[in-house]
């Protein structure tokens, strides 16, 4: 796993974005391909992350405004 091709974006800032709400950021960890057919970003399902990790991980994101 990793390497060459498998970064994502920085998301220092990306709670800073009004598009990114907490339903936007829940599909978008669920399934990202359901807002961008070719992401290259894995789905992260209920058993890979359950709905109390994904709450606080939302929590977290919405929190990362940049400095
Ligand atoms: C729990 C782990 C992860 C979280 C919380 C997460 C979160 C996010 C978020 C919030 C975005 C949207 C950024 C924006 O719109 O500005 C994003 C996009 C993206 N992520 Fe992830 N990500 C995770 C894991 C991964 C992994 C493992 C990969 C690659 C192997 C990845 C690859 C990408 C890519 C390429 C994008 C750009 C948009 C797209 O192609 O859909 N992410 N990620």
């Amino acid at each position: 796993m990793g390497g060459r091709g498998m970064k994502g974006p920085d998301l220092a800032k990306v709670g800073a974005d009004p598009k990114h709400t907490r339903e936007w950021l829940t599909q978008h960890i669920r399934d990202a391909k359901s807002h961008k057919e070719d992401s290259r970003m894995p789905p992260f399902p209920a058993d890979k992350l359950n709905d109390e990790d994904l709450r606080v991980l939302l929590d977290y994101l919405l929190s990362l405004k940049g400095s």
